[in-house]
C-alpha cells in the first residue's frame, strides 16, 4: 500500500508535469459559465468537461486531473467514460472530496471546510472507479483580527484527518490551505500567515501519522493583497475571472520585478515550513492572470530548482482554463480553439515548472 502512495505521488510530480484542477464544484461552474451567457445545465458541463479530457496532446503537460463528482460519473458522447479517456492519455484521475468551506461558527469572517463525515466510504467508491489522488482545500482569510488561531487549528486538523482517510484507501491526498488573496495585506503579511499556516498543517499530519511521502501540499502563492495599496497594478490586473487578457508583453520593469519577490517569498517560506520527505508542492492560483502564474512559477524554478528537496509544479484551475472557457462559449464550434489554448497554457506551465518560461511563449 506505502509503495502504491510513494509512486503516485512521484508520478503526479514527474516529468516536469503539473496537475490540472477541474473539479469546479456545481455552483463555482454555474458561476463561471453564467459569466460568459453559457447555460448552467449539466450537459454544458458535461460538454466542457469533454472539451477537456480530449484535448489532444494533454498529457505531455498534465499529470493528473482532478474531477468533481458529477464529472467523474460523466461520459463523452458515445459513452466512453471520462476516467477512461483520462487514463489513456496517461493523466491519472483525481477527484475533490471536500464539501466546501462553510462559516466557523463563532468566527465571524473566517470559514471550515466540511466533509470528513461519510468520508471513508466515499473514497473507497472513489476508488473503485479509478481515482488514485483526492483533493481536499481549506481557506484561510487574513484580516484585521484574523486567521485566529482556532481557524488555523480546526483546518489543519480536518485536512490531516482527510489525508490520512485518503492513504488508507490507497489514494494520496493533496492537502490544499489556500490563504487567500482578498484583502489590503501586504506580500509581508501573506508571508507570516502562510508559514503559520502550513506550520499547522503539518504538525497535524504528523499527529494524525500521515505519510509524508504519499501526499502532495498544494499552497498559495505569496502575495500582496489585491487591494494592496503598492500594488495597485495588480489590483487593475488581477481582481475576478474577467483580467485574464492582461499580457505579460505589456507589463512593466517593475511589475517583472515583482515576479522575483513573489518567487523569493514563496519558496523561502517553504524552505521553512515544508518537510523535505514531501516529493511535490503544487501551487494553486488563486485567480491570478495566467501569465503571470506561470511567470512567478517559472521565476521559483529558476532561482531555486537546484537546491530544493521537492519538485514545485501547478495544480492551476483558472489559470490552465480560463483563456480555453472564453472561447468555448459553450459552441461546439468553438471546441477546436478552446483545446489550443487550454493545451497552450499546459505547454507554458509545463515549461514554467522547467524554469524555460519566457514571455515570447506567449506570442506564438
Ligand atoms: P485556482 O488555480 O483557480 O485557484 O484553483 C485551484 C484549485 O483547485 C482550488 O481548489
Amino acid at each position: 500500500m506505502k509503495i502504491n502512495l510513494i509512486n503516485t505521488a512521484k508520478a503526479m510530480v514527474a516529468d516536469g508535469k503539473g496537475l490540472l484542477a477541474m473539479d469546479e464544484s456545481n455552483p463555482t461552474c454555474n458561476k463561471r459559465f453564467a459569466k460568459l451567457g453559457i447555460p448552467q445545465t449539466v450537459e454544458a458541463r458535461r460538454a466542457y468537461r469533454e472539451l477537456i479530457v480530449t484535448t489532444p496532446g494533454l498529457g505531455e503537460s498534465i499529470s493528473g486531473a482532478i474531477l468533481f463528482d458529477e464529472t467523474i460519473r460523466q461520459q463523452k458522447k458515445g459513452g466512453t467514460p471520462f476516467i477512461k479517456i483520462l487514463t489513456d492519455a496517461g493523466i491519472i484521475p483525481g477527484i475533490k472530496v471536500d464539501t466546501g468551506a462553510k462559516d466557523l461558527a463563532a468566527h465571524p469572517g473566517e470559514k471550515i471546510t466540511e466533509g470528513l463525515d461519510g468520508l471513508r466510504d466515499r473514497l473507497k467508491e472513489y476508488f473503485q472507479m479509478g481515482a488514485r489522488f483526492a483533493k481536499w482545500r481549506a481557506v484561510i482569510a487574513i484580516g484585521g483580527n484574523i486567521p485566529s488561531r482556532s481557524c488555523l487549528e480546526a483546518n489543519a486538523h480536518a485536512l490531516a484527518r482527510y489525508a490520512a482517510l485518503c492513504q488508507e484507501a490507497g489514494l494520496v491526498p493533496i492537502v490544499e490551505p489556500e490563504v487567500l488573496m482578498d484583502g489590503e495585506h501586504t506580500l509581508e503579511q501573506c508571508r507570516k500567515v502562510t508559514e503559520e499556516t502550513l506550520r499547522n498543517v503539518f504538525i497535524q499530519l504528523n499527529c494524525q501519522r500521515v505519510l509524508l511521502e504519499g501526499m502532495i501540499l498544494k499552497p498559495n502563492m505569496v502575495l500582496p493583497g489585491l487591494i494592496c495599496p503598492p500594488h495597485k497594478e495588480v489590483q487593475e490586473v488581477g481582481v475576478g475571472e474577467q483580467q485574464y487578457q492582461v499580457r505579460l508583453k505589456d507589463r512593466q520593469p517593475d511589475e517583472l520585478q515583482d515576479v522575483d519577490e513573489v518567487a523569493d517569498a514563496t519558496v523561502n517560506s517553504l524552505l521553512r515550513t515544508v518537510p523535505a520527505a514531501l516529493p511535490g508542492i503544487a501551487f494553486l492560483s488563486g485567480g491570478q492572470p495566467s501569465e503571470l502564474a506561470s511567470a512567478r512559477l517559472n521565476a521559483m524554478n529558476v532561482r531555486f530548482k537546484a537546491r530544493l528537496p521537492w519538485a514545485l509544479t501547478f495544480s492551476f484551475s483558472r489559470a490552465i482554463q480560463q483563456p480555453a472557457l472564453e472561447i468555448w462559449q459553450g459552441k461546439e464550434a468553438n471546441v477546436k480553439a478552446a483545446q489550443q489554448a487550454l493545451l497552450h497554457r499546459a505547454r507554458c506551465n509545463r515549461a514554467a515548472r522547467r524554469g524555460e518560461y519566457t514571455a515570447a511563449m506567449e506570442r506564438i
